[in-house]
């Protein structure tokens, strides 16, 4: 949420900055602006709108000056219009802020400031922070301890990144619930809210801790707590590749993201799984396996779509390891006082590993005495760094704001769990070869959907036009249900609902017309019968049916308008396979609907605000 990139060096700082928001803009992309300093004096330009926005208006390589911030926003205070787009300056306009968080108590600071004399141009927290720091700035004369005095005072979250004419070969960059991370290059430095932005440059890095600061210099940098405490800092490299943040051909990132899988869920799996013995090796669990072993109840928290992931993994698990597994919104886990024992173990999943309320969570678990696992996509975020022990989903960067290759590994990673539990208890080494034998075929089932999208392309034309959607589904492909349905509307802005499929006749049954598109997950499982039940229902009172069923279900055909054909694989992994078309069904709805698929409206990749 909100994008930052700040340089210090010897090159023209402006189109470096520049290309880096463009890497950032998953991010937010509300509005856009730099701020680059010369000769003891600051340019800022700034728009509501894109990057490119910007650049149409703006001549980007006429701004010189080798030191300067960037920031793409997504709006929490005020509207996205030119007067809120970051960066902020001080009264005097000698200082230079941009800010990704939420000042909880801006309003507090702003009287103090106003009944100091102080006047505001933005209806911003962040420009209120900036106020603050030249406001102090003017009486202690140093910068660093003036960004620290304000800080100390700050409540709520912030990565911030700070520049002035006052000491102009400096960059001042400090974090407290918003990752940062610095790039260290030779003779010139960056900081940017992720790696995305500095990987052109370099691949060292250094992510910035929670409640640290850091001084950029040309020469060099250091890293010290808010209170000024120095702090040690670890050089690490970045763990992917420049061409894997690229869109690599494909009209948009989500759609590459989707081509992706049949690599993505193997490298969740590589490695990891024994066919031989039916087994999982998860190396990261090595320092839990005895708080695994004795766990009374595991609880899993999330949000969105990695709360759906966690909704299969109960299924998974309680059915696999035979222990009782809670799912709980991360925000409704952190507020509602949960009893958690020190028996328990919870679960945090995570692809950007930066999700503010399950973070809030793990902590709240953590104070509780629970054992904290992580599964986690972006290596070396913070809820990676904050639990006991985790599992990488290796998916990968996500770009496209609508996350789908992070859905299928959570899965791949999930299913691993499971079965590593369950082979410490009840499951035989069959059993267990059983399921990795499916599961090792994924990659190739996922291929085979990816290969035969031109029918979901024909539904996805007839359908754009409604104005609802329900997806319906029974056991594991209830939460797929969900998820469907979420990535319907994220991108395409139709309402949709996801429900169990039985749950439709005490209720959403009122809904169905002529009307209204019900997608059915329906495998051939022990609830076949059930599920074409239920398609009947809706077939009774005219609703069109799209089914998702096995290549090989003759009878479906008679009972849908639409199937969409999924390779047979056993209950357990049916979601991961009925979620692919999902994907697509969303993707090409969205595109004749001429929607932004990449960059939805009012969303933005890594929800790091409450
Ligand atoms: C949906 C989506 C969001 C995220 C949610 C959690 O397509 O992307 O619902 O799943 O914001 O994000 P992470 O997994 O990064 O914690």
């Amino acid at each position: 949420m909100c994008g930052i990139v700040g340089y210090i060096g010897t090159q023209q700082a402006a189109p470096l900055i520049v290309s880096g928001l463009k890497r950032l803009e998953y991010r937010g992309y509300d509005s856009t602006g730099v701020c680059v300093l010369s000769d003891d004096a600051m340019r800022i330009e700034k728009r509501a709108g894109r990057v490119k926005d910007l650049e149409n208006i703006v001549d980007i390589a006429s701004i010189h000056g080798s030191v300067g911030v960037g920031h793409t926003r997504w709006a929490t205070h005020g509207v996205p219009n030119d007067a809120n787009a970051h960066p902020h300056t001080d009264q005097d306009g000698g200082i230079a802020l941009v800010h990704n968080g939420i000042i909880e108590n801006y309003l507090t600071i702003k009287k103090k400031l106003e009944s100091a004399g102080y006047s505001f141009r933005s209806d911003t927290d962040s420009e209120v922070l900036a106020v603050f720091i030249g406001m102090l700035y003017k009486t202690l004369g140093d910068l660093e301890l003036a960004v620290r005095t304000a800080l100390t005072e700050v409540e709520g979250t912030f990565g911030i990144v700070v520049v002035s004419v006052h000491e102009p070969d400096m960059i001042i960059a400090a974090r407290r619930g918003s990752p940062l991370i610095l790039g260290i290059g030779n003779g010139e430095y960056l900081v940017a809210s992720d790696a995305s932005a500095v990987i052109s440059h370099t691949r060292q890095v250094v992510y910035l801790q929670e409640n640290e600061m850091a001084i950029l210099t040309r020469d060099g940098f250091s890293t010290k707590t808010i209170e000024n405490v120095d702090t040690r800092s670890v050089v690490e490299e970045i763990a992917f590749e420049l061409e894997q943040i690229e869109r690599g051909g494909f009209d948009h990132f989500m759609l590459k993201e989707i081509y992706e899988q049949p690599i993505t869920f193997r490298d969740g799996f590589r490695g990891r799984l024994n066919i031989e013995e039916g087994s999982v090796r998860l190396g990261g669990l090595g320092p839990v396996v005895d708080q695994l072993r004795q766990a009374k109840r595991i609880i899993i928290t999330a949000c969105g779509t990695s709360w759906h992931a966690a909704l299969v993994g109960e299924y998974l698990i309680e059915q696999l390891a035979r222990v009782p597994v809670e799912v709980e919104y991360a925000s409704e886990f952190r507020y509602r006082n949960p009893i958690i024992h020190h028996d328990d173990v919870v679960i945090a999943i995570s692809q950007s590993g930066e999700t503010a309320d399950t973070l809030a969570a793990i902590r709240e678990a953590k104070l509780k005495g629970a054992t904290v696992i992580g599964m986690v996509n972006v290596v070396g975020s913070t809820i990676a760094r904050e639990t006991d022990a985790g599992v990488y989903l290796h998916a990968g960067p996500e770009i496209g704001v609508a996350s789908t290759k992070a859905f299928t590994s959570q899965l791949c990673v999930l299913t691993q769990f499971a079965l590593f539990l369950g082979r410490m208890k009840a499951v035989s080494a069959q059993q267990g070869k059983d399921l990795a034998d499916a599961l090792e075929q994924i990659p190739e089932q996922i291929t085979r959907i990816l290969d035969n999208a031109e029918p979901i392309k024909k539904i996805a034309h007839e359908y754009a036009q409604a104005s609802n959607f329900l997806y319906l589904g029974r056991g594991y492909n209830f939460p797929a249900a969900l998820e469907g349905a979420l990535k319907l509307k994220e991108i395409s802005y139709i309402h949709a609902e996801g429900y169990p499929a039985a749950e439709m006749k005490h209720g959403p049954i009122a809904l169905i017309d002529e009307n209204m598109p019900v997608v059915f997950i329906a495998p051939k499982d022990e609830i076949y019968d059930k599920i074409v039940s239920n398609i009947e229902e809706v077939r009774a009172r005219n609703g069109r049916v799209i089914a998702i069923a096995d290549d090989d279900d003759e009878h479906i055909a008679r009972v849908a308008n639409h199937v969409i054909r999924v390779p047979r694989t056993i209950p357990m992994l049916t979601p991961i396979l009925a979620s692919i078309p999902l994907q697509l069904l969303a993707y090409y709805i969205a595109l004749e609907r001429g929607c932004n698929v990449d960059m939805p409206r009012n969303l933005a990749k890594s929800v790091t605000v409450e």
